[in-house]
């Protein structure tokens, strides 16, 4: 969703900011701006669409030291250069980015409107601009400190003020803001990706904090003024997994990180020889782990089905019942919490509202909420109980790849662990481990397939409606396969549990219809041909996902994919990498903007 960028320091701003908001135009945004001081007043140059539309009209020549810049993904107001940001006050005072939703906005405005106030924009946020010069006596932290007390909803705040050049103040509630540390220079962003090639030493901002940002030096306070302690912290890993190396999309290759990605979750956390996993960050103790009766699964998306296989995955090996929650559901739904159950909330980026909110809610209730995350210090992880990191590293992609499979290599970790605590001998947990470290080979060797699967992806790019089929485990693999390819090729498509077709998605049928069934070799392989079966004699275009001895489901299917055989449990790892590479390559065929599809962000961080 929207981004931010700002900086104070020794060199010329601009290139800056408009590197870091090219950092983060993989959060998704429909337009950008940059606001700098210059020559005592504050330029500000905004546009729609991508951020080299406005890039071009900054003047070459122009050069500041302390600036701020925005990308927009709109929700209040619509898509133009007078609701992208920055926004200025109304004598041009003090200029604002804002991510976030300001709730009590309308009565703001109305306020200020009877003060006199002209507004330029129809975004809840351009109140704060105004506020900021309305409360301003001279002092520019006392001011914001002031429009922040005023503010109902969620924000992350850079403000810049045209007569305090030496700072910039920030304010955090609900929407991420991170500083980063320079010498000579300070950067403050909603993610380190944005100046991650300057600096690697990072001050993560919690909510109901405020800092004072200058050249050489922060400080942060409460919204009680009271100093607050922050801890620099180092990120670990490097620019250069930022970029695309040779691959035309980041979807690409983050598809092909996965063997290595999935290496990463697992590394570390195998005791192998008694056949069990360690997962240190669960701040557990192996009594409580005993004890839990029940677990639950929030998250949104690609996460949430990542959950789906989780909860088949537990159920098998630790026989513990598992509920998923989508979180924007379940938040809403008072929800019912055991004494002795966990919950896990996952997300890639950490940062998903209505995840983060189910979780609150959860811990209101007194219930324990680990989080399964990718993005080190976002804010799930911290206000987590304890929880895991994936270590996909930078997902760039809006699509989620590479975050889904370390997603489910969690699950198969904490699974094998409470499994091995309950059900399964010592000798089962060793043959998983073997299986999993089996998975990144197997993936590599799909992946040999890619050509195939372009010149299948051709044909179907043809087609619209797809349905996808899977049964057990292969199911939320189905449901993976439809979002992906109707995110990133606007394909309509619907993941469908194979035993469900007859009850009424058969009528879809036609022979212009494409069916992807998911046949990993498994118990419900047979019921899956009879499924085959059915769909064929109704005409439509059959694609399958099968093991390379599967003659039958060959026999019966226009075209096949191959995957490797594995244990039945950790086929989603296998089946679903043929299907991000459909959606890819449809995708690509359709000309589609694939890394960053419209309408769509990278984590959503508005309700
Ligand atoms: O960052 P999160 O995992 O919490 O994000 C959840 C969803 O927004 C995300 O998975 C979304 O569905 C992706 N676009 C899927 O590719």
């Amino acid at each position: 969703m929207c981004g931010i960028v700002g900086y104070i320091g020794k060199n010329n701003c601009l290139p800056l900011l408009i590197e870091g908001l090219k950092r983060l135009e993989y959060r998704g945004y429909d337009s950008s701006g940059i606001s700098c001081l210059h020559q005592g007043s504050i330029s500000t140059f905004k546009k729609t669409g991508k951020i080299v539309n406005m890039e071009a009209t900054v003047p070459k020549s122009l050069s500041a030291t302390i600036g701020i810049g925005h990308t927009r993904w709109a929700t209040h107001g619509g898509v133009t250069d007078e609701n992208s940001h920055p926004h200025l006050s109304q004598n041009n005072k003090f200029a604002i980015v804002h991510n976030g939703i300001i709730e009590n906005y309308k009565t703001l405005k109305t306020h200020l409107e009877n003060d006199g106030y002209t507004f330029r924009s129809s975004t809840d946020s351009e109140v704060i601009a105004h506020l900021l010069e309305k409360n301003y006596t001279g002092d520019f932290e006392k001011s914001f400190h002031k429009t922040l007390s005023l503010l109902e909803g969620t924000y992350g705040i850079v403000a810049l003020s045209l007569d305090n050049p030496d700072y910039l103040m920030i304010g955090r509630k609900g929407s991420p803001l991170v500083l980063g540390i320079g010498n000579d220079e300070m950067f403050v962003a909603s993610d380190v990706s944005a100046f991650l090639g300057h600096t690697k030493q990072v001050v993560y901002l919690e909510d109901n904090e405020i800092s004072k940002l200058s050249i050489n030096n922060f400080k942060t306070t409460d919204f009680t003024l009271e100093e607050k302690k922050k801890e620099i912290a180092t990120i670990d890993w490097d620019i250069s997994e930022l970029n695309k190396n040779n691959f035309e999309h980041y979807l690409l290759k983050e598809i092909y990180e996965q063997p290595e990605s999935i290496r990463r979750a697992f590394a570390g956390r195998f005791m192998e020889s008694i056949g069990t996993a360690k997962l240190g960050g669960l701040n557990m103790t192996p009594q409580e782990l005993i004890n839990i009766d029940r677990v639950g699964v929030i998250a949104c998306g690609t996460s949430y089905h990542a959950g789906l296989v989780g909860s088949y995955v537990l159920e098998e090996l630790a026989r513990v019942p598992t509920a998923v929650h989508i979180a924007s559901e379940i938040r809403y739904k008072n929800p019912i919490v055991d004494k002795n159950s966990v919950y896990f909330a996952v997300s890639q980026s950490g940062e998903t509202i209505d995840t983060f909110l189910a979780m609150k809610e959860f811990q209101r209730k007194g219930s324990r909420v680990l989080g399964i995350c990718n993005v080190v210090g976002s804010t799930i992880p911290r206000e987590s109980n304890g929880g895991v990191y994936v270590h996909s590293g930078p997902e760039i992609s809006v699509a989620s790849t590479k975050a889904f499979t370390s997603q489910l290599t969690v699950f198969y970790l904490f699974s094998l662990l409470m499994g091995r605590m309950k059900d399964v001998s010592q000798q089962k947990g060793i043959e998983l481990i073997q299986a999993l470290k089996m998975i990144p080979e197997q993936i590599e060797e799909i992946l040999k397939s890619t050509e195939k699967i372009q010149s299948i992806a051709k044909e179907y790019s043809k087609l619209d409606n797809f349905l996808f089929l899977g049964r057990g485990i292969s199911y939320p693999v189905a449901l993976e396969g439809a979002l992906k390819l109707k995110e990133i090729s606007y394909r309509h498509a619907e993941g469908i549990p194979a035993g469900e077709i007859k009850h009424g998605p058969i009528a879809l049928i036609d022979k212009n219809t494409p069916v992807i069934f998911i046949v990993p070799k498994d118990h419900l392989q047979e019921k899956m041909i009879s499924n085959i079966e059915e769909v064929k004699a109704r005409g439509g275009r059959l694609l399958a996902i099968c093991t390379p001895n599967n003659q039958r489901v060959k026999e019966l299917v226009h075209d096949y994919i191959e995957i490797p055989e594995c244990d039945p449990l950790l086929s989603p790892l296998l089946s679903i990498i043929p299907l991000q590479l459909l959606a890819y390559y449809v995708a690509k065929e359709l000309g589609c903007d694939i890394d960053q599809p419209r309408n769509l962000a990278k984590s959503v961080t508005v309700e």
